[in-house]
């Protein structure tokens, strides 16, 4: 969505990890959605549906619908198509899930009734941190790795990826400015990196060149949500 002149994009997607419909729709409801976008997950979605997604588009927030598809390239496919019909603003899949998984779920898009979310690739989940790489036999560290799912993601036709502010500057060298870059694993300075590894502050991830900054619970459980999601942007613009 282009921001109107003058009116800044938001760049904070709130991540409402959540466990009910009701603890969703009163936490959107403190906040503005033209400072934030929302983060539908797996817990939330889960629990609630496709109704809660329409709810909170219906209250003006634009939603990112991450749901992390990893499955084979006609399921997941549809699974895109399907957050296509539900209008969302971005949808998500793994790059592990391969080249041609990647490219059946652009291909999906390309086709969908209406406006296209744009489709994005999770690299390393940013909880990952090199132990637990080289258990799952992923020993090359998680630079190396970011950056080969990067290429086979953009290869792919991808808009965006999905990946820690440690990596977008050098994602940025090696892609330019044109692939939109998510990162998850904010945390505003002394706040608690809870079970984040690779973590980078509001201001310092924009530095490092992502368009978007996914932040959950430095909000979501502030005493005051809309006070901390207010920092957080004023934060951005210093
Ligand atoms: O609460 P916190 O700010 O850690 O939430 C981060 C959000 O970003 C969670 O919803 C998590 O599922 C998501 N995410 C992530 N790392 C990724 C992709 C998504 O933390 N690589």
């Amino acid at each position: 969505m282009e921001a109107a002149a003058g009116v800044e994009e938001p760049r904070v997607v709130v991540a409402l990890d959540l466990d009910k419909a009701e603890r969703a729709e009163a936490l959107a409801a403190q906040l503005d959605p033209r400072l934030c976008r929302l983060k539908v997950g797996k817990e939330l979605f889960t629990r609630t549906g496709p109704q809660l997604v329409e709810r909170l588009q219906q209250r003006g927030f634009t939603i990112f619908l991450d749901l992390k598809f990893h499955d084979i390239p006609n399921t997941t496919a549809a699974a895109c198509r399907a957050a296509a019909d539900l209008g969302v603003w971005m949808v998500n899949v793994h790059a592990l899930g391969g080249v041609r998984m990647m490219a059946a779920a652009r291909e999906a898009l390309a086709t969908a009734n209406g406006p296209v979310p744009l489709l994005t690739a999770v690299t390393v989940l940013t909880s990952h941190g090199p132990d637990d790489l080289k258990q799952l036999g992923l020993a090359e560290g998680s630079d190396a790795l970011v950056a080969r799912l990067a290429r086979l993601a953009l290869r792919a036709g991808l808009d965006g990826l999905v990946c820690s502010a440690l990596e977008a500057s050098r994602l940025r060298a090696e892609h330019g400015d044109a692939p939109i870059l998510v990162t998850p694993g904010i945390r505003p300075a002394n706040a608690a990196p809870d079970d984040q590894r690779r973590i980078a502050t509001p201001a310092g991830a924009l530095e490092q060149g992502a368009d978007y900054l996914v932040i959950g619970r430095p909000v979501t459980t502030a005493a005051d949500p809309c006070a901390a999601l207010h920092g957080i942007v004023a934060s951005l613009r210093v």
